[in-house]
C-alpha cells in the first residue's frame, strides 16, 4: 500500500493512500504553509476533509477547499449537522468503532477516538483513525492533552502513523507526547502543533530525538510543504 503523506504546518496534512486523497484539518493557510489555497486545490486531490474539532485552526480553509473541489467532509455529528445546513455535504459519525467510507472510496473507513480539549458547542473534540482494506494507516489527535485511553489506541490498531501535537499550551508537549508514542505504538511518530503561535514553540528534533533514544518508533519531522511516502 501506497501512501503520501504531506505537511501544510500546524496540524494541517494531506494523506493519499492508493489513490484516495484525505485532507486532515486542513488549515492550508496556516502562518506556517509554504503552499497557497490556489497551489493545494490544483495540485491535491481532495476527496474527504477530515475535521477533528471546530476551531478555527481545525476547520481551516475546509469549507472553501470544499466548495472549490466538490470534496466531502467528515466529523463527528455536531458538526456535520452545522456544515450541512450551511449546504455542504458530508458524513457524521462519533466517537467508536470505524464508520465504512465504501461511497467515498472502496475499502476506506474512519474511526473518531477521544481527545481531551474543547470544541465550542459542535458535540466533543476527536482524533481520527483512518484504515485502508481494514489497515490502521494513519492516526491524527486532533488537539489533545494526554488521556489514558490512547493504549487503547495501541491495543487495538497501533497504527501505522501517527500524528502527535507537541506545542503543549492548549495540547500535549513534548513530555506527554512521548507517553503517548508510547501507548499508542506507531511505527512512525510525526510531531505537530508546534511553532505556529509563540504559545506553542517546541523543537520538533527534540522530540524526534528522544522518540529514536527511547526506542518508541521511528520519527519524522516534516517541513511545511514537504511530502513523504511509505510503504506499507
Ligand atoms: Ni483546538
Ligand atoms: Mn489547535
Amino acid at each position: 500500500m501506497k501512501v503520501k503523506l504531506t505537511y501544510f504546518g500546524h496540524s494541517a496534512f494531506h494523506v493519499d493512500i492508493d489513490g484516495i486523497g484525505i485532507a486532515i484539518d486542513p488549515w492550508i493557510t496556516n502562518p506556517l504553509s509554504k503552499t497557497t489555497l490556489d497551489e493545494y486545490v490544483n495540485n491535491f486531490k481532495t476527496d474527504l476533509i477530515v475535521i477533528t474539532h471546530a476551531h478555527e485552526d481545525h476547520i481551516g480553509d475546509s469549507e472553501e477547499i470544499m466548495k472549490r473541489t466538490g470534496a466531502k467532509f467528515f466529523a463527528i455529528h455536531e458538526i456535520y449537522v452545522d456544515l450541512t445546513k450551511k449546504g455542504f455535504q458530508g458524513i457524521g459519525a462519533n466517537i467508536g468503532g470505524p464508520a465504512k467510507l465504501d461511497d467515498i472510496a472502496k475499502g476506506l473507513a474512519i474511526a473518531l477516538t477521544p481527545a481531551t480539549h474543547s470544541s465550542y458547542d459542535k458535540g466533543v473534540p476527536t482524533g481520527a483513525i483512518i484504515f485502508k482494506d481494514e489497515i490502521p494507516i494513519l492516526y491524527h489527535a486532533g488537539d489533545t492533552g494526554l488521556f489514558a485511553e490512547m493504549q487503547f489506541i495501541g491495543q487495538l490498531y497501533a497504527p501505522k502513523i501517527a500524528l502527535l501535537p507537541i506545542g503543549g499550551h492548549y495540547t500535549m508537549d513534548i513530555e506527554q507526547a512521548l507517553l503517548a508514542v508510547k501507548m499508542i505504538k506507531p511505527k512512525i511518530a510525526i510531531p505537530m502543533h508546534y511553532n505556529t503561535f509563540p504559545p506553542i514553540r517546541a523543537d520538533p528534533y527534540e522530540f524526534k530525538k528522544k522518540v529514536e533514544e527511547l526506542g518508541l518508533a521511528e520519527s519524522r519531522v516534516l517541513e511545511p510543504g514537504e511530502t513523504v511516502e511509505f510503504n506499507f
